[in-house]
């Protein structure tokens, strides 16, 4: 059997803890060729994109974001030429891509020496697919879940940052909830603290959760994927994350994460409550985009703006 994911033999310790490079076999795969992506595409709802214009650096605040004026599938198809940055969102609601972001997740762990992804203890498995032109940039952020990130076509240089003693983003940057962006202020100096994977086809890297990181395509569009999972005690970290964004939001900053546990557990217990509460509502896009518009802003529906509305 030829395993989706391989890791170096120095690798398996790191696993989980910090990032290091890895190979792949995904590049020729079916589902994650141009044009399976446009057919997925057309089966997704509006909510489960977001794009922009790539033509940007590293440091990129929410009020600079360049829109582009083209409908998703639109984007894809162009991709060539309209200077874009694409994610599609969850494509793991979608069966055949749920079954391949598992495989792979199967693959990641047997590669670390376990079982299976259960083994490993990965819960949430989620896929999220990259189409960028030439040239484009992610700009620097953080994302809440450990990644498999596999370059499927073109070449991407690939930035990432240690920061457990916070010296690249601090606690209240790494607080996170629908109203606020994921992108973070970045300056040149940082550079020296960070890695730099040089990613073609067939190559990847393992990034730990809340690493930050920013991405830059080469001169070829690219497509790239995140294979992504949880574990309980990130799922429990994300939601003292929220609190504390919220919190922080009205006047009321915290401690981060761990520093008073039984508070940590109140929070915990108020967010799972408050979740439960809401979680009906969220079965359409609209009542989807209504509820994330009233409980956290206009912000907290940004992806929707396009060329026209912006
Ligand atoms: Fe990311």
């Amino acid at each position: 059997m030829v395993e989706m994911i391989t890791f170096p033999k120095d690798a398996k310790d790191k696993f989980q803890d910090t990032s290091f490079q890895t190979s792949h076999s995904l590049s020729d795969h079916p589902l994650l060729q141009l044009p399976a992506l446009i057919d997925l595409a057309l089966k997704m709802d509006r909510d489960q994109f977001e794009y922009s214009s790539g033509d940007t650096g590293p440091n990129q605040s929410f009020e600079d974001i360049k829109h582009i004026d083209l409908e998703p599938v639109e984007v894809i198809r162009q991709i060539e030429d309209c200077g874009a940055w694409m994610v599609l969102k969850n494509v793991e609601t979608i069966p055949e891509y749920r079954k391949l972001v598992e495989d792979a997740l199967d693959s990641g762990a047997r590669a670390a020496g376990l079982k299976s992804r259960h083994d490993a203890g990965m819960i949430d498995a989620q896929g999220f697919i990259f189409v960028s032109s030439a040239h484009s940039t992610t700009a620097f952020h953080t994302d809440n879940e450990q990644n498999l990130f596999v370059q499927l076509r073109g070449r991407k240089d690939f930035h990432a940052f240690e920061n457990r003693d916070r010296e690249v983003v601090s606690d209240a940057g790494l607080e996170s909830y629908p109203g606020k962006h994921r992108n973070h202020a970045y300056v040149d100096n940082i550079e020296e603290l960070g890695t730099v994977y040089e990613l073609e086809p067939g190559q990847g890297i393992f990034l730990p959760y809340i690493w930050p990181h920013w991405v830059k395509s080469g001169e070829e569009f690219t497509i790239s994927m995140a294979i992504t999972w949880k574990t309980d005690e990130i799922v429990r970290n994300n939601k003292l994350l929220f609190a504390n964004g919220m919190m922080r939001k009205v006047g009321l900053p915290q401690s981060p994460p761990g520093v008073h546990p039984m508070w940590d557990n109140i929070k915990v217990a108020g967010y799972s409550l408050s979740r439960a509460m809401i979680e009906p509502f969220r079965q359409s896009e609209r009542s989807r985009r209504f509820l994330r518009g009233l409980l956290f802003g206009r912000k907290a529906n940004y992806y929707y703006q396009t060329g026209k509305e912006a």
